[in-house]
């Protein structure tokens, strides 16, 4: 049958999967049985435990963990007490973790060495805590950002409590013009730091990414707020993008704005944006304008962060002469005064300043 299957060239490149094969292996000879080891959803899926081939609508994440759950061996088993269950959490190397007994998973981040947060993908987030032989889950406290007032939050004028790009309001405005005129869906961020740009980013787009390489501040970040849609990563911000770049498609949201240590991502993260099938949007903070004294930028060990900096980089990503960039300026900045660069595909209508 697979080799019928195969060979039959009438079977659309696209399209409902499962449908298109189920009917055409029927049309080709096979008999229909019913069987419980083909999940129509995610709410069971394949692990070396069981005995399921295959579940369906699995996010990216999802596969990842049910792909790790074959590859690893063995991965750290611990058996926890929750307030409302007890059972063994299984925890891969690539940061995801699930239960044993049920397929609820997520991500962990170690915030030190007895305590670990657990981003679970359905669920609010939760502290393992772990004291000698004894595990156990708890509420992970913190007050909680509620989602943010679209409206009190979009314009210059707006009070803003979250205060996301340090609180300047003229970002957050072109951000969104932004946003409409490249028909944007997903945000990535580097550097969460306490996450309030993140949040930002998700009550505003459909999906929000965001690295933190401190998993002290990340956990900070986390306890303060999260939201549904927005997957927080702790590693080294190149690595997080060249994995997300598949995940990607259409034009994304790209900030940058992870800094402050020893190492200087910028331009590795640069390189990794080239994987992105789409060229992104992408802003830079704390980008030195020229004769803009009046706002910050970074320099690093004598070089400024300007344009000669990025331009090699700018090429690869867009092609030489395939993109615009633009800067703020101090009467178009507010909150912590810092610059800021955009850099956006050239299209045939350029976004109206
Ligand atoms: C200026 S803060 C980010 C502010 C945040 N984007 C916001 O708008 O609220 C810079 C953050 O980048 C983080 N960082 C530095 N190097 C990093 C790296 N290589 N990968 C990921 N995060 C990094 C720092 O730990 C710090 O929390």
């Amino acid at each position: 049958m697979v080799e019928l299957l195969a060979n039959d060239s009438s079977i659309p490149d696209i399209g409902a999967e499962d449908v298109l094969i189920g009917e055409a292996a029927i049309r080709l000879g096979a008999k229909a049985a019913a069987t419980t080891r083909l999940c129509w959803n995610d709410s069971r899926f394949p692990s070396p435990e069981n005995d399921l081939v295959t579940s369906h609508w699995c996010s990216p994440e999802r596969l990842r963990t049910i792909d790790a759950g074959f590859q690893e061996s063995p991965p750290l088993r611990l058996f926890v007490k929750h307030p409302h269950w007890q059972d063994e959490l299984v925890f891969f190397e690539n940061g995801l973790f699930r239960r044993s007994s049920t397929s609820c998973s997520g991500r962990y981040i170690a915030e030190s060495e007895n305590r670990v947060v657990l981003q679970w993908f359905t669920w609010k987030p939760e502290l393992l805590i772990s004291e000698g032989d004894e595990h156990r889950v708890e509420p992970l406290g913190g007050k909680g950002v509620p989602p943010a007032n679209k409206e009190t939050n979009a314009g210059p004028a707006g009070h803003n409590p979250d205060t996301p790009f340090n609180g300047d309001n003229h970002i957050v405005q072109r951000v969104l013009e932004l946003k409409a005129v490249f028909d944007i869906h997903d945000a990535l961020e580097t550097g969460t730091c306490l996450g309030e740009t993140s949040r930002w980013l998700a009550d505003n787009f459909r999906r929000c990414f965001t690295v933190e390489v401190n998993p002290e501040t990340l956990c900070q970040a986390i306890r303060k707020g999260t939201r549904p849609n927005i997957a927080f990563h702790c590693a080294n911000s190149p690595e997080v993008l060249r994995s997300l770049a598949p995940l990607i498609s259409g034009t994304s949201f790209v900030y940058l704005d992870a800094h402050w240590n020893d190492y200087w991502p910028l331009l590795d993260e640069l390189q990794a944006l080239r994987l992105l099938a789409t060229p992104p949007v992408i802003a830079i903070h704390d980008f030195k304008v020229p004769n803009e004294a009046a706002l910050g930028y970074d320099s690093y060990r004598g070089v400024d962060l300007d344009f000669a900096c990025v331009a090699s980089s700018m090429d690869e990503i867009y092609g030489a002469n395939n993109y615009r960039y633009e800067f703020n300026s101090a009467a178009r900045a507010g909150g912590a005064m810092r610059c800021i660069a955009y850099f956006f595909p050239k299209q045939q209508q350029q976004p109206a300043e």
